[in-house]
């Protein structure tokens, strides 16, 4: 039995957040000071994460993707890959700041990585100093040629567009993408930073963001599936490939596969989600499969409609960004 929720969306697409911790402090995200780190010990082990994957898989989930904070940031992660990848789950990837890539895209392919998407808010080294406050563009560039050269594929970048500060790179990104071939996403600042700094004035709208870049290279849709983002390729055939991830203009909930764990075992069936499920609660008090099973199907039943960013009774969930994973 598929997890369906009552609005009759199936969830078959799992994001595992492995670490709270991060290298970069992009403002978007943390404060400069960092956030107080999780205590080891209420992180879900490596073997705990692997159990509820079999969990989820038996449940129907077959695209695993791992987050962080920055996922690359714990150690072995090639062990835990591994540990999925003999599951045989059909989809797996990594979202990463990229800037440990060059070290580890080959241990994580040969340990059966499928790909990667990789934050990238700036090609200017200042700027992406400023964004991120590291000085680590240059890292990310090798770590983005590591992952083509190691087999990850597609790349895909992560670009979130806020305004007065990386939206008048839009159409370099454009080029960018055209030059290298990786996918270029821009995603629209949501109100999940930890600094509560978001404003709707911040946010850039992805047709706006569109709009400049077709008015430079010509684009045309991409037919695409349940996913987040929206797909445009070049009508003069270059390759690449731009994406947008409208979720503040235009909410994509109503198609919504996603479902989350952090990494210290809450389950979280939105990104916005108010409630969560503690699943390591479960893990260390001996519930066995089908118990937790039943709690993620509970979970999910109950999941709702979609996030009110829109609306005026909006309420941030506790945990920012780097707490839930993106
Ligand atoms: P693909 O499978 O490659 O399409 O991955 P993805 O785009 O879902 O994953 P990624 O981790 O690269 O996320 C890119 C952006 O999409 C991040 O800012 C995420 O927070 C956002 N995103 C992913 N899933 C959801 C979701 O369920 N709801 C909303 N609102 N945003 C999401
Ligand atoms: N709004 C939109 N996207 C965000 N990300 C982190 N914080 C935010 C935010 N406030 C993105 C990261 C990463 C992905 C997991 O989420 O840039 O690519
Ligand atoms: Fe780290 Fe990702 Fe947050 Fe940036 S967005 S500070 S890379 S967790």
């Amino acid at each position: 039995m598929p997890l369906l929720d009552s609005f009759g969306r199936v969830a078959d697409d799992l994001r595992v957040s492995v670490t709270d911790r991060c290298n970069l402090r992009c403002t978007y995200c943390m404060p400069p000071e960092g956030m107080p780190w999780l205590p080891r010990s209420e992180i879900l082990t490596y073997e705990e994460i692997d159990r509820l994957v079999g969990v989820f898989m038996g449940l129907g989930v077959h695209t695993i993707r791992l987050t962080g904070g920055e996922p690359l940031a714990r150690r072995e992660l090639h062990v835990l890959v591994e540990m999925l990848a003999a599951r045989g789950v059909p989809d797996l990837s990594l979202t990463t700041n990229g800037v440990l890539l060059a070290e580890h895209a080959g241990a994580l392919a040969r340990a059966g990585l499928k790909r990667v998407n990789v934050s990238v808010d700036s090609l200017l080294q200042h700027r992406f100093a400023e964004m991120t406050r590291r000085d680590a563009l240059e890292r990310v560039m090798d770590g983005l040629r590591a992952a083509e050269t190691a087999g990850l594929q597609p790349v895909k970048l992560n670009c979130v567009v806020v305004r007065g500060t990386n939206d008048d790179e839009v159409v370099d990104f454009a080029r960018f993408s055209r030059e290298t071939g990786y996918e270029v996403r821009f995603i629209e600042f949501m109100p999940l930073d930890a600094d509560e700094a978001w404003t709707r004035a911040a946010v850039v709208p992805s047709r706006e963001v569109l709009a400049r870049i077709d008015a430079v290279y010509p684009l045309e849709p991409v037919q695409h599936g349940p996913e987040p983002a929206t797909m445009w390729r070049f009508r003069d055939g270059a390759r690449g490939a731009i994406g947008v991830i409208a979720s503040v203009t235009e909410p994509f909930c109503t198609s919504c596969n996603r479902i989350r764990v952090t990494s210290d075992g809450q389950f979280r069936t939105c990104l916005f989600a108010l409630e969560e499920t503690d699943l390591r609660a479960l893990l260390r008090d001996g519930a066995t499969d089908e118990e937790i099973a039943d709690a993620v199907r509970a979970a999910v039943a109950g999941k709702w409609a979609g996030h009110k960013i829109n609306d005026e009774d909006f309420a941030r969930p506790k945990r920012s960004m780097s707490l839930i994973g993106g």
